[in-house]
């Protein structure tokens, strides 16, 4: 029988100030690094970091950084490369028509998968954020696919045994990205050389791209392609990165569900956004909203024969009055 056990991580950015351009100084003041890990420790079930390179605390000290995490009972989950915050990407990173820019943000990315090795992250998180356009005209969409065909055969063959997920975004902080949803995202990993490009699942911007989440996820894993799984939830129209688990509650429940269909060994990125509440409790009840969906789940699992036998005769309403009954009793 199948059972989901999550490993369950965040950022720090979770605790950020998330100044934007209304509030540019920042909705709070900075958490401390150390101050995240001592709430983070005190969490149970949370056990990972998602750290990135540059400009990550302790980044450029490896063994250092695992010692501290290790003194807190974490570890790193998963790297990425900030090709984002730096104005330089701002006509975009893999797919820039400048080569040298295109150089930059595949050296940063090479530099982070050399670092995954070393702190034993599972993966390197590719988000091409600025890769895009904002207007009619204003792209080349035929070299720009070409571009990042280029730059991600180049990031792939740097170390065929690390894995890079690339998250795809359908907009923000461009109004239109080039990789935007599932689709046209297996699309391009099949248009590559390299087997060990694949995908990160943000749920939030899997709503918002109007998608099935458990439909994509099933998708990428069909194709051994689900390397990371990020959490928070939307009202399917913009990606606010309100807490996991608030909003679209059967949507979420179903991905669970395909979850542990699919056995997933990755991480659950907490990837939320908390201007307005405390943020070391909008972190615990995230994780707590976490073991609840793996809890429901893992009761869906334990009759997946029954449930998956109405999938094949599309009975709905024999499903749910099963599925709600196991969830909610009679
Ligand atoms: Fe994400």
């Amino acid at each position: 029988m199948k059972k989901l056990k999550l490993n369950i991580n965040c950022h720090y950015g979770c605790f950020g100030t998330f100044s934007e351009r209304y509030v540019p100084g920042g909705y709070d003041i900075i958490y401390e690094f150390e101050k995240m890990l001592e709430v983070m420790s005190g969490i149970d079930g949370l056990e990972g970091l998602a750290v990135w390179w540059p400009g990550h605390p302790y980044i450029d000290e490896p063994s250092r950084l695992k010692k501290i995490l290790s003194d807190h009972g974490l570890r790193v989950s998963d790297i990425g490369p900030d090709i984002w915050s730096d104005p330089i990407f701002k006509y975009g990173s893999i797919s820039s028509t400048d080569k040298n820019i295109r150089k930059k943000a595949i050296e940063v990315t090479k530099r982070n998968i050399d670092l995954a090795v070393e702190l034993d992250a599972y993966s390197v998180l590719l988000w091409p954020a600025h890769d895009g356009f904002d207007y009619v005209f204003q792209a080349d969409y035929s070299s720009a696919w070409d571009y990042m065909l280029e730059s991600v055969n180049e990031i792939g063959s740097h170390n065929p045994d690390v894995k890079i997920a690339i998250e795809p975004k359908q907009k923000d902080p461009r109004a239109k990205e080039y990789i935007e949803d599932c689709g046209k995202l297996l699309f391009f990993i099949k248009c590559l050389d390299v087997d060990n490009v694949g995908a990160a699942l943000d749920l939030g911007h899997s709503l918002f791209a109007q998608e099935r989440p458990a439909e994509s996820l099933a998708l990428y894993h069909k194709y051994n392609k689900l390397y990371q799984v990020h959490l928070n939830d939307n009202y399917r129209d913009a990606d606010p990165d309100l807490v996991f688990g608030s909003i679209n509650f059967w949507d979420t429940l179903e991905m669970f569900y395909w979850l542990g269909k699919a056995g997933f060994g990755g991480w659950l990125n907490i990837d939320t956004v908390t201007p307005r509440n405390d943020r070391a409790k909008m972190l615990k009840l995230a994780v707590k909203f976490v073991k609840d969906y793996e809890r429901m789940a893992n009761i869906l699992l334990e009759h997946e024969a029954e449930v998956d036998s109405n999938l094949k005769n599309h009975n709905y309403v024999d499903n749910m009055l099963f599925i709600r009954e196991l969830i909610f009793g009679k």
